[in-house]
């Protein structure tokens, strides 16, 4: 084995806010950037999740040398979209959640709605760290868009009364983050941020501010993470995001890891709706690469193994009983199967 070397894996970053305040748009807008900026070879391909390496970070923020100095060492970034409360309180680890950090979208023109609230409320039960990304700068009445710019970049190319109403507007979320007892301020005007919550202002559908967002999440989690983000050598750990059953793979489970290594042919142990169980992974699938994926959404790749952080998809025989939210441990010769099983069984 030539990885021996700790090292650590992407950070897991989950995406959640108010109904249509801009979730899965700002993803697919981070998702298409990365594509457009990658190398043949970068992208990993993910099932529930996306991946954004970090030369593509590096790349997007070239311009951004102040905020960024530091090479990144961790790989790059992994993004989950919730489409609902329940999907991330399905992202649960023992005393914690899977996500190492969160991004809160809030659109920047309505302001904190009430599953904003609600989502606060549950990030901080959950001890998560979250960033806000204030969505939609480009309905501001006035703005000019500057198609994927930095938003320091193209902050300076607004006019003053379009700077001053977003001033405004940010003033707001920074009043209604204090209601729920935290500091917040636009991200360039942070000293210290472990004591105050940033505010990117971004817009999902022209692009700007989506370089500050990543290389703030970046800068950040490698900052201040790293003995949670070091990558431990050892059986795979990991949550289940959903049950389903796929053409050809009879019922599958698709799956976050945020630990260790899964290998095709690994034991694992998991929830189930009658009790645990326990079974042999039959084959680990990740969608074919971008280029192909008009072909079928049933097209997926069988790998071998597989490093956290990851989102996959497993089939293995008696998964039509397994159980989304419930932890998933892949067994060794060493591990010992009791006390995963009253692991999983206190979850
Ligand atoms: P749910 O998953 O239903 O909670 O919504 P969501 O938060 O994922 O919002 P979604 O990405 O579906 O966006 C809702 C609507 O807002 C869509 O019509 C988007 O096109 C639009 N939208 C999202 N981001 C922006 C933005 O930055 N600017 C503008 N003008 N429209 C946006
Ligand atoms: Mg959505």
């Amino acid at each position: 084995e030539e990885a021996q070397a700790k090292r650590l894996r992407q950070p897991i970053v989950v995406v959640l806010g108010h109904v249509d305040h801009g979730k899965t748009t700002l993803l697919d807008k981070i998702r298409g950037t990365a594509v457009v900026r990658k190398e043949p070879g970068e992208m990993t391909q993910e099932v529930g999740a996306s991946f954004v390496p970090s030369s593509v970070i590096e790349k997007l923020s070239e311009k951004l040398k102040k905020m960024l100095q530091v090479k990144l060492e961790i790989p790059g970034l992994l993004f989950i979209d919730t489409p609902g409360h329940e999907y991330f309180s399905n992202l649960r680890k023992r005393g914690g959640s899977i996500a190492d950090i969160a991004i809160l979208v809030v659109d920047i023109n309505e302001g904190f709605q009430q599953q904003t609230f609600e989502s606060i409320d549950i990030l901080k039960g959950r001890k998560v760290p979250f960033l806000v990304a204030a969505n939609k700068i480009d309905r501001i009445p006035g703005w000019k868009p500057f198609e994927n710019e930095p938003f320091l970049e193209t902050i300076g190319k607004q006019k003053k009364d379009v700077q001053n109403r977003l001033d405004n507007q940010v003033y707001d979320i920074v009043t209604q983050i204090a209601q729920a007892g935290l500091n917040a301020d636009r991200f360039d005007r942070i000293k210290d941020f472990t004591k105050n919550v940033a505010i990117i202002p971004v817009s999902a559908k022209t692009g700007e501010g989506i370089p500050d967002l990543l290389a703030l999440l970046a800068g950040l989690t490698q900052r201040f993470m790293k003995e949670r983000l070091t990558f431990a050598e050892g059986p795979a750990k990991g949550v289940i995001l959903e049950v389903k059953e796929d053409l050809g793979l009879g019922h599958t489970i698709d799956v976050i890891l945020y630990d260790g290594i899964l290998r095709k042919n690994d034991q694992i142990v998991l929830g189930g709706v009658n009790g645990i169980i326990t079974t042999k992974i039959r084959g680990i699938f990740v969608p074919k690469p971008l280029q192909d994926m008009k072909l079928s959404k049933y097209d997926f790749t069988s790998i071998d193994e597989v490093y956290a952080a990851a989102g996959v998809k497993i089939s293995a025989p008696g998964l039509e009983d397994a159980l989304a939210g419930s932890p998933i441990y892949a067994v060794n010769s060493e591990s010992n199967l009791k006390e995963i099983e009253n692991k999983i069984e206190e979850e």
